[in-house]
C-alpha cells in the first residue's frame, strides 16, 4: 500500500502524461488575457513556469522528487501570494486546466483523481476577494500544500 493513494496517477500516466498535460495547459495561458500577464514576457518564462508544474506534479502524483530537490518543499500558498488569485482567475485556471485535460486523453481513473485535486487545490490558493483561501477545509487527501 503505497503512502500516497494518488500515486496511482504517475504509474497510470507516467512522465509523459504529465509533459503532455502541462504543454496543453500552458498553450492555452499563453493567449489568456487573465493569466498571462501574470508572467513575464517571453516564451522562455512561460516554459520554465510549465517545468516547474510538471515536476511539482510529478512528485505530488507519485514520480520521482525532483521537484522537492531543486525547489524546496512546495509551499504553494506563499509562492503564490504575489499573484492575485481571485475567483476569476481561479476558475479560469481551472476551466484551462478542464481543456488541457481533454486533450490529452488521460486514462479516467488519473483524469479524476487530478481533476479532484485541481479544483480543490485552486480553491486553496484564492488569495484575494474574501471567498475560499486559508479557509477552505477541502477534503482529507494526501496534502501537500504549502
Ligand atoms: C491546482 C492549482 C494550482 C497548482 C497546483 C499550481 C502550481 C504551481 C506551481 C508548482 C508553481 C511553481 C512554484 C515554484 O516552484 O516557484 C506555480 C507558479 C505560479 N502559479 Fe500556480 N498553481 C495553481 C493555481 C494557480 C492559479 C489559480 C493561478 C492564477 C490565477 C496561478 C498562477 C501562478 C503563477 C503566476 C506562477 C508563477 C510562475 C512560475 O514562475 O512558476 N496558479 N503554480
Amino acid at each position: 500500500m503505497p503512502e500516497n493513494p494518488d500515486a496511482i496517477v504517475y504509474q497510470l500516466i507516467g512522465e509523459d502524461g504529465f509533459e503532455r498535460l502541462t504543454t496543453a495547459f500552458y498553450r492555452r495561458v499563453a493567449t489568456d488575457d487573465i493569466l498571462r500577464p501574470m508572467y513575464p514576457e517571453g516564451d522562455e518564462a512561460l516554459e520554465a513556469a510549465r517545468l516547474r508544474l510538471r515536476e511539482f506534479l510529478v512528485f505530488r502524483f507519485g514520480g520521482p522528487p525532483r521537484y522537492i530537490e531543486t525547489r524546496g518543499h512546495p509551499r504553494l500558498r506563499a509562492r503564490h501570494a504575489p499573484f492575485p488569485v481571485d475567483q476569476a482567475g481561479r476558475d479560469r485556471w481551472v476551466q484551462l486546466m478542464e481543456e488541457a485535460l481533454v486533450d490529452t486523453a488521460l486514462p479516467a481513473e488519473a483524469e479524476k483523481i487530478l481533476r479532484t485535486f485541481f479544483h480543490s487545490t485552486a480553491t486553496f490558493l484564492i488569495n484575494r476577494g474574501g471567498e475560499g483561501g486559508a479557509g477552505f477545509a477541502g477534503s482529507p487527501q494526501f496534502p501537500v500544500r504549502e
